[in-house]
């Protein structure tokens, strides 16, 4: 009996080590997963913005949802978001923001930024299913060129822009690609960025016992559902 038991102790070793060898070798990246820093650009306010859970863009760095309930929906009354944002940035405060094509993600491809944790938008973004059918070298060449990603960097007086420069935004995403697309492990829940400048990493806070601290705006993050349905339909 007591023999048995010895016995056990090195097959299950064995089975361990053999179940290590066999699992594929992960990805080993220089530094810190290149993700974490492709998530707080993704989820700061100028690009989350277009990219929420609900039907309504939102807007400012608390991530309200757009005034004068505009949301998908304004399609149906023969608006677009062109209506009001133009093609180019104008240089006064609280102008709409401008880039060609303003328009929000499609309804059955919403491409969704907020509340994702690190790995879940990991996940979403090599994912040709959700990503708009984009191989990872196209989704690098999206954000290296779109013009509604390069606004973030230009998003006009008054509006912050996202927490690391355009170039190494762009470097972080292409080690990602050169790691073919691996996702870190953190299920860390999502703490909408801070507003800039940014000090220290957001995903260090941890899993919330009580309330989130008071001294940043992410207390009021909009409901995940937005009314879609009390659209302006009276807008001219
Ligand atoms: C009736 C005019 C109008 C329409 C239509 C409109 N917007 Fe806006 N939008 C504005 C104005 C004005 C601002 C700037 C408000 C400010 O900065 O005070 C703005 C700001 C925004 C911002 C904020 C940027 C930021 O990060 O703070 C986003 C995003 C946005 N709009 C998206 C959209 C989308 C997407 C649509 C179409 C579904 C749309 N808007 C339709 C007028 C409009
Ligand atoms: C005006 C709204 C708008 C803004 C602002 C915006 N996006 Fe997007 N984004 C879109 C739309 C719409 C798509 C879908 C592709 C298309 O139709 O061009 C998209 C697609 C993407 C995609 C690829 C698809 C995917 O998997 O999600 C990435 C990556 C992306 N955006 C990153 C960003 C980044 C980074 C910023 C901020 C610097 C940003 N976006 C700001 C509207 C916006």
């Amino acid at each position: 009996m007591s023999r048995a038991r010895w016995l056990a102790v090195p097959a299950v070793l064995l089975a361990t080590w053999a179940y290590a060898q066999s699992a594929p070798p992960p990805p080993a990246p220089a530094g810190p997963h290149p993700f974490f820093a492709v998530h707080k650009v993704l989820t700061s306010p100028r690009c989350m913005n277009c990219h929420p859970q609900g039907d309504a863009p939102l807007q400012f760095d608390q991530s309200k949802p757009h005034a004068m309930g505009i949301s998908r929906a304004i399609d149906d009354v023969g608006m677009s978001c062109a209506t009001c944002h133009q093609v180019v940035q104008y240089d006064f405060p609280h102008a709409p923001p401008g880039a060609p094509n303003w328009h929000l993600p499609p309804e059955d491809m919403r491409m969704v930024f907020e509340g994702q944790t690190v790995q879940s938008l990991c996940e979403q973004l090599r994912d040709p299913a959700k990503n708009g059918g984009k191989t990872l070298d196209e989704v690098l060449h999206h954000v290296s060129h779109d013009p509604l990603v390069l606004w973030g960097w230009n998003p006009g007086p008054g509006r912050t822009t996202p927490p690391l420069s355009h170039d190494t935004f762009v470097g972080e995403m292409k080690r990602w690609v050169d790691m073919q697309g691996a996702c870190p492990e953190d299920t860390r829940p999502f703490v909408p960025a801070p507003p800039m400048p940014i000090a220290a990493p957001a995903a260090e806070t941890p899993a919330a016992t009580d309330a989130p601290a008071t001294d940043t705006p992410a207390a009021d993050t909009p409901a995940t559902d937005t009314p879609a349905t009390d659209t302006p339909a009276a807008q001219p």
